[in-house]
């Protein structure tokens, strides 16, 4: 057995620099399990003359701005991945594997567009690829549903797996401030970035669902089939009547699998209080999984930060070691178990949630009712106030379970009625509203 293993890191930056505080600080632990140590050899970096938080530890670490100085370094075994982009992490990952080095990453960018690439180019060379930092940052999610559940069947996945938006959303729902102030101060306190687009559109919540529903249920889910709705039109109004009817409005990334067909979507969804997502608050991260045999399990913990992030990656970079002393390295599924098809709409039920204005006359009401009804969708709550507009009501309604398709039918032919002046808002609702 080797005395000591050498890393190559890509990045300095907050993961990276977690990651070599984390190695320096627990040492001793590392090496009592894996009967050596761990060293951070080299590291690449945009600018070597930066002042870094990690300055006394880096002492031992070599920072260079040649990916080649860490990549082709035959002593090291195993690169982690932490600059993030797209184009040059993927050549990089590509290079380290085609020199035998196994890979660990945080970048779930690269991971959701090139997992399937990056698969099989460590498959070919025989090596490692485990990127557990990719989804909900410290929270070990990646190996509890692959190793946890090994011989379960996740039939549903629920995540809260954007911090960002999880913070707008607990702010909102917690002090009645606007989107836009909420979105302010998550940028003020580094919640949130200064381009918040791939938070608040879904983006980055949908990424991380493709990663979690291929592993979840051995299926390719390329980004493109996970439909995403972001945070930004939600209005305080709809937050306010869900929290009355007994539920809390959260960006969710729902995934689901009925051993056949697949769905993955990120929508701010109505959970009810009831749900132990519905506990889960400002920037913290949750995933809530249902398996047949298991049943209901959550996973909740920090999302994001130096210190979760690099206690994930750390963890991949133990389970390599491990696989290179039991001499099982490159033996992960590469294949997945099922060709992959998509649940079309009409086979898609939920409950919803509508709000809309129409005229404050007779006859409204069971003109909608009817409406609803002829496409066999029934009410279970129902909420009619005047609105500030003279002579228009503002009503609110929470159907019974329907199909996706139904729905949307149902949607087109409420705007389309003389006496509805616009329909507001449509939302997903998880749960009862009894809470
Ligand atoms: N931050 C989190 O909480 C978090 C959580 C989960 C996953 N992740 C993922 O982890 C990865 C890293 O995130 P981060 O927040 O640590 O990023 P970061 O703070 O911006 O750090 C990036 C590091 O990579 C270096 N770098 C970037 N591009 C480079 C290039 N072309 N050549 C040489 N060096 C380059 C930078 O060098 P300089 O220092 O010289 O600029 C910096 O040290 C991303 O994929 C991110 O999505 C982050």
């Amino acid at each position: 057995m080797e005395d000591n293993v050498s890393v190559g890191l890509l990045g300095v930056g907050v993961v990276g620099s977690g990651v070599i505080s984390l190695i320096e600080k627990h040492q001793e632990k590392i090496a009592h399990q894996l009967g050596c140590h761990v060293h951070v050899k080299s590291a690449l970096v945009r600018n070597p003359n930066k002042a870094r938080d990690v300055d006394e530890e880096i002492n031992g670490t070599a920072l260079t701005t040649d990916p080649d100085d860490v990549l082709n370094d035959p002593e090291i075994d195993v690169i982690v991945e932490v600059m993030g982009g797209i184009e040059e992490a993927r050549e990089s990952i590509l290079k380290a594997f085609a020199a035998k080095k196994h890979v660990v990453t945080a970048n779930k960018d690269l991971v959701a567009l090139h997992g399937a690439e990056l698969h099989e180019a460590a498959a070919k060379n025989k090596c490692d690829f485990y990127y557990e930092a990719s989804v909900a940052g410290g929270i070990p999610i990646l190996r509890g549903i692959t190793d946890g559940f090994a011989s379960d069947h996740i039939e549903q996945l629920m995540g809260i797996v954007n911090g960002t938006t999880n913070y707008i959303l607990t702010k909102m729902h917690n002090e009645g401030v606007s989107y836009e102030d909420a979105l302010k101060e998550a940028q003020q306190l580094g919640f949130a970035e200064a381009d918040p687009a791939a938070d608040v559109e879904g983006l980055d919540a949908a990424r991380k669902m493709a990663i979690l529903g291929r592993l979840a249920f051995s299926t390719y889910i390329d980004l493109e089939d996970v439909e995403v709705t972001g945070i930004r039109d939600i209005e305080l109004a709809d937050l306010q009547y869900g929290d009355n009817l007994g539920f809390t409005m959260k960006l969710i990334g729902f995934a689901k699998f009925d051993g056949k067909q697949v769905e993955v979507n990120v929508q701010p969804a109505l959970i009810s209080k009831d749900h132990p997502l519905a506990d889960v608050k400002n920037e913290y991260n949750a995933v809530y999984v249902y398996g047949e045999a298991v049943g209901e399990a959550m996973f909740y913990g920090a999302g994001a930060g130096s210190m979760p992030t690099a206690s994930a990656v750390i963890s991949d970079v133990v389970t390599v070691i491990k696989n290179m002393h039991r001499g099982v390295t490159g033996s992960q599924i590469v294949e997945p178990r099922f060709k992959k098809e998509l649940k079309p709409k009409d086979q898609r039920f939920g409950q919803y949630y509508v709000r809309f204005h129409a005229k404050d006359e007779a006859g409204v009401f069971s003109r909608v009712s009817s409406l609803f009804n002829d496409l066999d969708i029934s009410f279970k709550q129902i909420l009619q106030n005047p609105s500030n507009s003279p002579d228009t009501a503002e009503i609110v309604v929470i159907t019974h379970y329907s199909s996706l398709e139904k729905m949307h039918q149902a949607l087109e032919e409420l705007e389309n009625l003389a006496s509805v002046l616009d329909v507001n808002s449509f939302y997903k609702v998880e749960g009862d509203a009894d809470a």
